[in-house]
């Protein structure tokens, strides 16, 4: 029996999956790791918990299955993450992360003095505080020291291929969230690294996702008990994973992720870019294209609504309690400023149109609503840049409720579907580990033959048409009490 396993590097855990020759899953196993927040806005761990934490698990697996007979293995990583190391191959200080924000005098020195026009042309995006290149900035203004050390720059999951494997590579679909790296062209932007005061030799190679960068080390195969043959395949970034997971890899099909934060996801055969930067323009795991646009605090908003203010965990019960009726309350989900599409980290939440006459459960559909129009926001401004869809596949803690997928299918207008895993991350790694191992020929293929549909919710017409009106007042909402410029 041959096994192939995908490992998921979390902002919270890491989590392992191991599944067949058919993609079935058989058992999976995961770790929490600590984040430090040692200053307001700052976002760190430790790569080495995350390395020690993959270890672990690993070991726990092996004593359920004969991990010996692991063929491939890949990753779906959190993005844009910066990991450096010392020419000794130690990390030289915590990794900051995707959800960093001390990096907006950085930010607004690459958007406004390198400029919008300039970032697009090197990189196809703008800069936001998220992306790599304005935390290597950050370091270079205020860690001199520990710039000076740096020998390696790298990705989180990069970070875990090169423990396992030696062999320092990242992938196009991760590399596309640094900014510096040419999307259009494939390679790093040699104006960017100038910029970064950074050069190639610092850089990893550059591999498709679905490619085997090497094989385990030893030392990680006594430890584990995988084999030296277990090939290594680099993986890509986790939405670009998640959508592999779902089989969104062609056009005319989008992916929506309804996690913590959510995500729309549109793959293209063809290069695209947004001219004015509201969507991100990155590479697929198959080599191709895909737009993408990122709301930063998605079902996150109704843990809050619920767990926070309402004290307490009935999710399905709160859920399934929402009137029929549309309501005039709207809600802004902005409760950690917004990412896509209109980069605004200063952006509030809101709730609007209150009246005794509403209780908690127009309230609860108006959260419900708000995160929707958040991602039917990305979608617009998908649409302005040729984006088509017909159909989109859904993931995430949101596909639990079916009134909350029926709103999304009425706001988008669209139908949405489940899929056979709750799990797009670990099956999307699983693919790559596959291809990696030419198990299947390409990921598309991979995609046709183990991503099932489960559920499926047709829109309502009538109903879109009233949530376009709603939609519109909900544009408004936010610009009416825009706080930047
Ligand atoms: C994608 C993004 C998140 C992180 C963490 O742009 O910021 O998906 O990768 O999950």
């Amino acid at each position: 029996m041959n096994y192939y396993l995908g490992i998921d590097l979390g902002t919270s855990s890491i989590k392992v999956s191991l599944a067949d020759e058919s993609g079935k899953i058989l058992d999976s196993e995961s770790k929490d790791y600590p984040l430090y927040l040692p200053k307001p806005n700052w976002s760190e761990q430790n790569p080495d918990d995350w390395y020690d934490a993959l270890i672990d698990v690993l070991k726990r697996l092996n004593k359920r299955h004969d991990l010996l007979n692991v063929k491939s293995l890949s990753f779906s990583g959190q993005m844009h993450g910066l990991v450096i190391l010392d020419e000794k191959d130690k990390v030289i200080r915590p990794a900051l992360l995707w959800n960093d924000s001390r990096t907006t005098e950085e930010v607004d020195y690459l958007n406004n003095v390198i400029g919008i026009d300039t970032l697009i042309k090197e990189t196809s995006n703008i800069a936001l505080c998220g992306f790599t290149a304005p935390k290597i900035l950050w370091i270079y203004h205020n860690e001199p020291e520990n710039f000076k050390k740096i020998s390696k720059i790298m990705l989180p999951k990069d970070y875990l291929a090169y423990k396992l494997s030696n062999v320092f590579a990242s992938d196009v679909s991760d590399l596309s969230g640094t900014l510096f790296f040419d999307v259009k062209n494939r390679d790093y932007s040699n104006k960017m690294l100038e910029v970064l005061h950074i050069n190639r030799t610092q850089l990893p190679k550059i591999y498709n996702s679905y490619e085997a960068v090497g094989t385990v080390v030893k030392q990680v195969a006594d430890l584990t008990g995988l084999s030296c043959s277990c090939k290594v395949v680099i993986g890509g970034g986790d939405q670009a994973v998640g959508a592999t997971g779902t089989n969104t890899v062609e056009p005319n099909q989008i992916f929506i992720s309804l996690g913590t934060s959510g995500v729309v996801f549109a793959p293209s055969k063809e290069y695209c870019y947004d001219q004015q930067g509201k969507v991100h323009s990155f590479r697929h795991t198959n080599g191709k294209f895909h737009l993408m646009g990122c709301t930063l605090s998605a079902m996150g908003s109704l843990k809050w609504w619920l767990e926070d203010i309402l004290h307490t965990n009935d999710y399905s019960k709160e859920l399934s309690n929402m009137p029929e009726d549309i309501s005039d309350i709207i809600f802004l989900p902005y409760l950690m400023g917004e990412r896509s599409p209109i980069n605004d980290p200063t952006a509030k939440g809101i709730f609007n149109n209150l009246s005794l006459f509403y209780k908690r459960e127009a309230l609860t559909k108006s959260v419900i609503e708000g995160i929707c129009f958040s991602l039917y926001d990305v979608y617009q401004a998908m649409l302005k840049d040729g984006v088509k869809a017909t159909e989109a596949r859904v993931i995430g803690g949101g596909t639990k409720n079916d009134r909350t997928m029926q709103i999304l299918a009425d706001i988008f207008n669209l139908k949405m579907k489940t899929i056979n895993t709750s799990d797009g991350a670990a099956l999307g790694a699983i693919i790559l580990a596959m291809v990696g191992d030419g198990l299947f020929k390409d990921v598309n293929e991979a995609g046709k033959n183990l991503v099932f549909d489960q559920k499926i919710f047709a829109p309502n017409y009538d109903k879109h048409l009233k949530y376009q009106e709603k939609f519109y007042r909900y544009q408004q909402l936010y610009l009416n009490n825009k706080t930047s410029n």
